[in-house]
């Protein structure tokens, strides 16, 4: 049942504390600081990685393949659908990885085909115990997000994101204790933002508007994707996220009074160029949502903030994600949308 909770999509976003609770257990040491996922302990790789993924398994790839590349890996995301349609690059020692909740998706399924057809290794991440994904790629980590009901993806997302999480540990070897200890008090901390989000009142100041925007930069740019992606899955309404700077060059054309923007902005190292371009959308009568931890002063030229705790450039961005989740929520709610089944969604597509 719903526990309660008048959707499943709430129920499971406020599940989340304990979906990666679930994910991260016995996969982080607190004494040694490592990180171990047994599905991998007989992976040993360090070619270059490919991702495959769909939708909101997309942004978590892209959320996947920056962490690794920050450890010095090569590593490529695709949109599952578009990746046989060229020659791919793939050689005896590429990785490719399938992120899939369903471990269903059709277009992630004949991706992941391609992949083994081309002597690649291959990998399912996945919720789907025993899916087609599973069954199909040489490994298999799985999310443990338990079963999610609602069509739109909101603690699995979480869950991919935390396991990429870990498993850039294990292939890189390289995460410090201080990381760990960020990884391990994740769980809290989103505890805390679901506690106390404001982003009801954020919604019902913005229910009536035109459209949406989503900006962020770096480790922010995929929670702005996935930010307009639930917002348009769920409340039927235009909504449209992008890298933060690919706003002067088109869809800035597009900001008025009646289209809020929400500026992700966690962490401080792209901080002052993301405030620039709030700058941008301030100077055009935008009103503007800031979801941050402090970390620059945007909230000066915010109109509502939406904090998160600070957990490091590489995990807050996964609490922003979240604060965005309970936004597209409330506005839908307030449509009185069919929040947990949307028109013309599946839960899992295999068709391609
Ligand atoms: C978004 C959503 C879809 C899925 C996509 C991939 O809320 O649910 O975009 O993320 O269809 O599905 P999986 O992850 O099952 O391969």
């Amino acid at each position: 049942g719903k526990s309660g909770y008048d959707h499943y999509m709430l129920k499971e976003i406020h599940e989340q504390p304990n979906a990666i609770r679930k994910c991260l257990r016995e996969r982080v040491t607190e004494m040694d600081a490592t990180v171990s996922v047994s599905e991998l302990d007989e992976l040993d790789h360090d070619g270059p990685v490919q991702f495959v993924a769909c939708g909101t398994s997309y942004h978590a790839s892209l959320y996947g393949a920056r962490l690794l590349r920050e450890q010095g890996i090569r590593a490529q995301c695709f949109l599952a659908s578009e990746y046989d349609t060229e020659m791919q690059p793939v050689g005896g020692d590429t990785l490719v990885i399938g992120v899939t909740q369903s471990g269903e998706t059709a277009d992630t399924m004949n991706a992941l085909r391609a992949a083994n057809r081309a002597g690649a290794t291959t990998l399912a991440l996945t919720n789907g115990v025993g899916s087609s994904a599973a069954r199909e790629c040489d490994y298999v980590m799985y999310i443990r997000a338990g079963p999610e009901i609602g069509v739109a993806a909101t603690k699995t997302f979480a869950s991919q994101q935390v396991s990429l999480a870990l498993l850039t540990g294990v292939l890189s070897g390289q995460y410090s204790s201080q990381e760990i200890r960020r990884l391990r008090d994740l769980p809290d901390q989103l505890q805390r933002v679901l506690d106390e989000s404001n982003a009801r009142t954020v919604a019902e100041a913005y229910a009536d508007a035109e459209a949406y925007f989503f900006i962020g930069r770096g480790y922010d740019a995929p929670v702005a994707l996935e930010g307009a992606l639930k917002m348009k899955e769920i409340t039927y309404k235009h909504a449209e996220g992008f890298a933060a700077g690919e706003l002067k060059h088109g869809p800035l054309a597009l900001v008025t009074e009646n289209t809020p923007v929400f500026a992700t902005i966690t962490g401080d190292a792209n901080a002052s160029k993301t405030l620039g371009n709030v700058k941008e959308v301030e100077a055009r009568n935008a009103p503007v949502v800031a979801v941050t931890d402090s970390s620059s002063d945007v909230a000066q030229y915010a109109d509502h903030v939406l904090e998160v705790p600070a957990a490091g450039p590489r995990f807050t961005p996964i609490l922003a994600n979240v604060q965005l989740q309970l936004v597209s929520y409330w506005v839908a709610n307030g449509l009185g949308r069919s929040i947990d089944k949307p028109r013309n969604l599946a839960k899992s597509v295999t068709v391609e």
